[in-house]
């Protein structure tokens, strides 16, 4: 006899993803598929996370290189190659040597991205009491999936696949999700007894249930409340419904969080968005990576932001492309604004219409209002930067630096060939190009004088003889 699994036996998690994925006409694994910008399988990898499993095994098949590529930053999983796919069970007997002799088992499907560790933590405990437990769902129209059989008690008997399916068994709405758990020495032992003599000259994973049965093992289906949880995904549009689901519930999370949302429907997170008290997010946002907004944020509509951290009461004006930037409080941003990595924006800043910041620090209360660049550059508390000005960083080989001390304004039009330093309360004259250091508290010009020609005509129009018409 084997082991009686106890509460304390380890749980080992097997999540299958050798299938190709044909329907989604991709030359992508399925399961590197973005979903909410993480692949469908960082979904399921993300869910065994909370269960805090011993041993994670991600079985391979189509494109094993490129999915292994795609998890190399979680040095904990384990990959199986199933080589060639014989079925879900076969994928399952795959994994088996990467698994202890004796825990429990649960088997996940890397394109079943939404299944909550709420409806998988009460399988873990029924397989650690020794029975096997399955994950079932009651859908409107079953077609493809395999239907729990039951008997006269009401006790489950085994599963039957849609292919090899009655018409009476057809009729059947409780339906497999795929996903169970079982003490793994049972498992092991039933696995080495699939056969492959059905409609699909597959080893059936659902095959354990009958065995289990003949071999008196109590086995416990639980249905799951809300069917997106298990829906998998095949094809792109089955992908779009989920995306949308995923959308739904992010958008849901916000609203209940206390964020005003214009339109819960017309937003997108793409990552984690933490958002402070009275924060008002307009219609079509697109929030990737880690974005915070503070107290009192206001973005307005078509912002794409990522992984960016806004101060209390800054306020996001239409258009604007935040990446990698750091925003004070009270700051206008926008429209048309864009930040890139490694900006720091301190209290109060304005950035306005097309203007570009990148890889810079602004002080308390500067401004770049207009058409600029600042690129590379320090600039100190209250500095104006006149519209158009643009901080020359590049000298075609190497970037270099500008520093602009406080109270210093630019003229429209400047040029500031880095590297320089423009001393603090400097003023620089409109259209100037400047690629020295600029000395403080002056007024510094560099520019073609205007002159006025006396006596200079415009020139006119030579009239023709006769003009054709
Ligand atoms: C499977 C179940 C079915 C269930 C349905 C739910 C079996 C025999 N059938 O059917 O009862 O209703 O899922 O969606 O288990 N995979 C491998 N290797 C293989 C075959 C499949 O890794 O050799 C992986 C696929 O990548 C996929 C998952 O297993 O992630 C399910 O495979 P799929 O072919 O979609 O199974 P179904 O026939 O839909
Ligand atoms: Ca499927």
């Amino acid at each position: 006899m084997s082991t009686v699994p106890t509460p304390a036996s380890p749980l080992c998690v097997v999540v299958l993803a050798a299938g190709k994925g044909t329907r989604m006409r991709s030359d992508s694994p399925k399961v590197l598929q973005p979903l909410a910008g993480k692949p469908l399988l960082g979904h399921v990898l993300g869910t065994v996370h909370q269960l805090a499993a011993e041993r994670t095994v991600v079985v391979t098949g189509f494109g094993a290189q490129q999915v292994q590529q795609a998890f190399a930053h979680q040095p904990h999983l384990r990959f199986a190659l199933q080589e060639p796919q014989l079925g879900t069970g076969h994928a399952v007997q795959q994994a088996l040597p990467e698994l202890p002799d004796h825990g429990v088992c649960l088997v996940l499907y890397g394109d079943v991205p939404l299944v909550s560790a709420a409806s998988l933590v009460p399988m873990v405990a029924q397989a650690r009491a020794g029975a096997l437990a399955l994950l079932t769902v009651e859908l409107p129209d079953p077609t493809g999936y395999g239907r729990i059989l039951r008997g006269a008690g009401g006790a489950v008997q085994g599963i039957v696949e849609h292919k090899d399916a009655t018409p009476e068994q057809r009729a059947i709405r409780e339906s497999n999700t795929g996903i169970l758990c079982a003490p793994l020495p049972q498992l092991r032992r039933w696995l080495g007894q699939l056969r492959n003599d059905n409609a699909q000259g597959e080893y059936y994973l659902t095959d354990v249930v009958a065995l289990a049965v003949a071999d008196g093992v109590p086995v416990q289906a639980f249905t799951v409340a809300d069917t997106d949880d298990v829906l998998g995904v095949n094809d792109r549009k089955q992908l779009a419904h989920l995306e949308r689901v995923v959308q739904q519930r992010a958008a849901n999370r916000l609203l209940e969080s206390g964020v005003t949302l214009a339109d819960p429907a017309r937003l997108d997170v793409r990552g984690a968005l933490h958002c402070g008290r009275d924060v008002f997010i307009d219609v079509g946002c697109v929030f990737e990576g880690e974005v915070h907004l503070a107290d009192g944020v206001r973005v307005g509509p078509y912002a794409v932001l990522r992984d960016v951290r806004v101060g209390a009461g800054t306020v996001i004006h239409p258009f604007c492309h935040l990446d990698g930037a750091g925003i004070g409080a009270d700051a206008l941003i926008g429209p048309f604004a864009r930040l890139r990595p490694t900006t720091a924006l301190a209290d109060g800043v304005h950035i306005g219409n097309f203007v570009e910041v990148k890889n810079s620090t602004l002080g308390v209360g500067s401004k770049a209002n207009h058409l600029s660049y600042v690129g590379d550059a320090t600039v100190g508390a209250r500095v104006n930067i006149g519209a158009g000005t643009i901080v020359a960083n590049y000298d075609g080989a190497n970037k270099h630096r500008t520093v602009i001390e406080d109270d210093a304004h630019t003229g429209s039009n400047s040029v500031l060939v880095a590297p320089l330093t423009v001393g603090a309360g400097a003023t620089i004259g409109a259209g100037s190009t400047v690629a020295k250091d600029v000395p403080a508290g002056k007024l510094t010009v560099a520019r073609a004088k205007a002159v006025t020609l006396d006596g200079w005509r415009r020139p006119v129009k030579k009239k023709l003889a006769s003009s054709p018409d």
